[in-house]
C-alpha cells in the first residue's frame, strides 16, 4: 500500500503528527509526509491512501489549505482511499467547528473514498505568543495518531 500524508502546520504540531503517522503506515508499505506548500498534483500518482491534516483556524481550514484544495483538478483522488485529521484546542467542544470535517469534504469532492471519520488531535494552547516550532500536543497524542494511522491501513483493505 502506498500512502501520502499531506499536512499544513504553522507551529509544527500537525507536521509532527503527520510524520508519526507516516512512520506507522510505513509498516504497511510505502508512506511519506509532505507539506501542503510543496504538494504537486503528480504526488498523487500511484497512491492508494491519502491522509490530510490541518490545524483548525477560526473554526475552519486555514486559507493556505483551502486555496490548495480548490486548485487541485477534480477527480484527482478518484479510486483512492482518503482520511482527514486536524489539531484543535482541547476544550473546544463542537465537532463541526473543527477543520477535519471540512477537509474530508474537500477530499470527497475530489473523488476520494473516505475510510474513517474525521479525527481530531488536541493541543493545549490556542495562540502561542512565540513564532517557530512549539510543542503544544497533549501527552499521548503522537501515540494515538500512530494507532489511528494503523487502523486506516486496515480499513483501506489494500
Ligand atoms: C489564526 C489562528 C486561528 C486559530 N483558531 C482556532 C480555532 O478556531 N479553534 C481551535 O481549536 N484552535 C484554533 N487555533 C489554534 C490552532 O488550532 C493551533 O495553533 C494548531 O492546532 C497548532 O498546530 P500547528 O502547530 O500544526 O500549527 C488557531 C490558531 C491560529 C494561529
Amino acid at each position: 500500500m502506498k500512502t501520502l500524508i499531506v499536512y499544513f502546520s504553522q507551529f509544527g504540531n500537525t507536521r509532527r503528527l503527520a510524520e508519526a503517522m507516516a512512520e506507522a503506515l510505513s509498516r504497511a508499505g510505502d508512506a511519506h509526509a509532505v507539506g501542503v506548500e510543496q504538494l504537486a498534483s503528480s504526488d498523487f500518482e500511484g497512491i492508494d491512501l491519502v491522509v490530510m491534516g490541518s490545524p483548525t483556524h477560526a473554526f475552519s481550514l486555514p486559507p493556505a489549505v483551502r486555496s490548495v484544495l480548490e486548485t487541485l483538478p477534480l477527480a484527482i483522488l478518484g479510486g483512492k482511499s482518503v482520511a482527514a485529521f486536524d489539531t484543535t484546542v482541547k476544550p473546544w467542544p463542537l465537532r463541526h467547528l473543527r477543520a477535519s470535517p471540512k477537509l474530508l469534504g474537500h477530499l470527497s469532492r475530489l473523488g476520494g473514498n473516505p475510510v474513517a471519520r474525521p479525527q481530531t488531535f488536541f493541543v493545549q494552547t490556542k495562540y502561542p505568543q512565540k513564532t517557530g516550532e512549539i510543542n503544544l500536543l497533549l501527552d499521548g497524542e503522537l501515540e494515538r495518531a500512530q494507532e489511528w494511522a494503523g487502523s486506516l491501513a486496515e480499513q483501506s483493505g489494500i
